[in-house]
């Protein structure tokens, strides 16, 4: 459709000054947000880049920015704001790990309608539109199929050193250690969720996310016929930065061993496994 040419255009030309600039990483001007959290002029030139391609093709429409935060929406009629993350994945283009990704989603009256979420170092342009289906490139995208979570590979994120809920997610950590067949930390909230939408991988969880980390996914999963909530089950991923994913069995369980470790009692940890696991 022209609203995700749109978004596919402006993402792609932020990108490839993206890829100029983890050629020659050592030359970035870096500087810390907080005490393990950074930013650098790729970031920035990223972001500038692609809201000026958005603004060109859709002057009245607002904006939530990592980087450059809100600006409101003019004009009358439905208001539309866009969500964009102009490098997920800093820490590793920081250190020339090759997994980073542009991530830029639509909102209309407040509901995800369209996200893209481009990986330049591997050309993948993960695109989906409310109604149209998920595509990576040019080819139909489906959530995995699997229905166990011992079968399955699960990502997830380690909230960084300043996120204040390190307790809750170690819980959540040790019940998924014992409950999947594999955990994995790429380091890039919007490729996870992408990845889940592609079938590689089979769900994904996190905490303490921001709204621009999620936000194309959170489209692209659920076109790729997944579910997504929050950790509750809830539908607030936006307003409490936390997010579940995965096709419907993948997601249940897995919202069934997140809500059995963090329930108060302490447990021995036998109970932590599905009953099939217990020695
Ligand atoms: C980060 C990545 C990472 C997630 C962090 C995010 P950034 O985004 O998505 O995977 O674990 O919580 O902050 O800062 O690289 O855009
Ligand atoms: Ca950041
Ligand atoms: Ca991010
Ligand atoms: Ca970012």
């Amino acid at each position: 459709s022209p609203i995700l040419n749109v978004m596919i255009g402006a993402a792609q030309k932020a990108a490839r000054g993206l890829i100029r600039d983890f050629g020659e990483v050592e030359n970035l001007q870096v500087s810390r947000k907080g005490p393990a959290d950074f930013v650098s002029s790729a970031d920035l030139k990223s972001e500038k880049t692609i809201r000026a391609e958005l603004s060109k093709a859709r002057p009245d429409f607002g904006f939530l920015m990592e980087e450059g935060g809100e600006i409101k929406a003019t004009g009358t009629g439905p208001s539309h704001r866009w969500i964009i993350d102009p490098l997920d994945g800093t820490h590793n283009f920081l250190h020339g790990i090759p997994h980073f990704a542009v991530t830029v989603a639509l909102e209309r009256e407040g509901e995800i309608i369209a996200g893209v979420t481009y990986d330049p170092l591997r050309d993948e342009m993960y695109s989906a539109e409310k109604g149209y289906g998920a595509f990576v490139n040019d080819r139909r995208i489906r959530v995995a199929a699997r229905r166990q979570l011992i079968d399955c590979v699960i990502a997830t994120g380690i909230p960084r050193a300043d996120k204040p809920n390190h307790t809750e997610y170690l819980k959540m950590l040790a019940g998924m250690m014992k409950n999947t067949g594999g955990l994995r930390r790429f380091g890039s909230a919007a490729l996870d969720l992408a990845y889940v939408a592609a079938g590689r991988f089979d769900g994904f969880f996190e905490i303490d996310l921001q709204p621009w980390d999620m936000a194309a996914g959170i489209v692209l999963v659920r076109e790729a016929g997944g579910f997504v909530s929050d950790i509750t089950g809830a539908e607030a991923m936006m307003d409490t930065g936390g997010i579940i994913a995965g096709n419907t069995a993948v997601h249940g369980q897995t919202h069934k061993v997140l809500s059995t470790m963090l329930a108060k009692r302490p447990r021995r940890p036998d109970e932590t496994m599905a009953p099939g696991l217990r020695p």
